[in-house]
């Protein structure tokens, strides 16, 4: 009889699973990009690996275009708990880190080989929980490639900026730098660089290749100049709080699939750039102007002396290290 009763509340028991199954774990995920960017396609590609990976346990939303928040939101966001996930720009973390600021010195990293050599490195690494006091926690490292400027006229050589209105992410570093050309810097959201620059609100702006295709800067701003005197890359991050609360499986296969999906987005960042710079030119909308050496060199001299600001908040050891991943070390 006992054993009846047992299977009874057994089989009533299985019966009733499906309705007792916890629903999955919600990951919302925003950025301000478009799908087709290194960030909008890591993000897909964590999303489907994800729920590849813990079917039925967690749920990936990802929404692009500033669609969910704005980039200066998004961390507020976060540690309230309406996001779980995203991935600013390294400019974006200065009320969180000082430590940071080093991606926007002018003219730091040769190119994206050592920006790579920097971010897999210890000081690289060790940025990642540079914010963990303050509930942020860094994942890892996306590419999206070196800075150029554009603007309504020709700039060839500094003088070219002095009085113009170039629309900055919010970083003093980015502020300091257009002021050491005379410039006038504004710090404003992504989402409303296009407006800004339709209007004329401002004359230029600086941004990736992918960022000034994708979102059509190119179509309202003549001239582009291949300066890449800085870089924009990002750094995936979620909050401590959600982190820790996840149990031990779904935190390790999340971060798996986020690690593939990294690899994924960094192989594809420079043929991105590549591709949209070739989009541009070939839309005849835009006129790519390349700098010669001499012309270079004064960007260079104008805009470095800016790193003696920042250097001690940002820390020798940083700029060492960077110096190191520049001689391929
Ligand atoms: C910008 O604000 O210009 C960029 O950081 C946008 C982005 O996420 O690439």
């Amino acid at each position: 009889m006992k054993k009846k009763i047992f299977s009874a509340c057994f089989a009533a028991a299985v019966s009733f699973a499906p309705s007792l199954s916890a629903a999955p774990i919600e990951i919302k995920f925003s950025h301000v990009v478009a799908d087709d960017t290194p960030k909008g396609q890591m993000a897909l590609k964590f999303k489907e690996l994800a729920e590849e990976r813990l079917p039925g346990k967690v749920e990936v939303k990802v929404y692009p275009n500033s669609q969910l928040f704005t980039d200066n939101k998004v961390l507020e966001a976060m540690l309230l708990g309406d996001v779980q996930m995203a991935a600013p720009s390294l400019s974006k973390f200065e009320s969180y880190t000082p430590r940071l600021q080093i991606y926007d010195l002018p003219f730091l990293f040769r190119d994206m080989e050592a920006v790579e050599r920097f971010q897999q490195g210890p000081v690289g690494q060790g940025m990642l929980t540079s914010m963990a006091d303050k509930g942020l926690f860094g994942l890892g490292y996306l590419h999206n490639g070196l800075k150029q400027l554009s603007a309504s006229e020709p700039l060839r050589v500094p003088s070219d900026a002095a009085g113009k209105k170039f629309r900055i992410q919010a970083s003093d570093v980015l502020h300091a730098q257009f002021e050491a050309i005379d410039a006038v810097a504004l710090k404003k959201p992504f989402s409303e660089v296009f407006t800004l620059l339709q209007t004329r609100a401002i004359d230029g702006q600086e941004n990736t290749w992918s960022n000034i295709y994708s979102q059509n800067f190119y179509e309202v701003q003549p001239y582009i100049t291949e300066s890449n005197h800085g870089v924009i890359d990002y750094m995936v991050v979620t909050s401590t709080d959600f982190w820790d609360g996840l149990d031990d499986e779904v935190r390790l296969e999340l971060k798996k699939s986020l690690d593939e999906a990294l690899v994924y987005g960094n192989n594809l960042a420079e043929k991105i750039a590549e591709r949209d710079k070739q989009n541009i030119i070939d839309s005849k909308r835009s006129k790519v102007i390349e700098l010669s050496e001499e012309e270079r060199q004064q960007w260079v001299d104008a805009m470095k002396p800016v790193w003696n600001s920042f250097a001690d908040d940002i820390g020798h050891d940083a700029l060492e290290a960077a110096e190191l991943a520049n001689s391929n070390q």
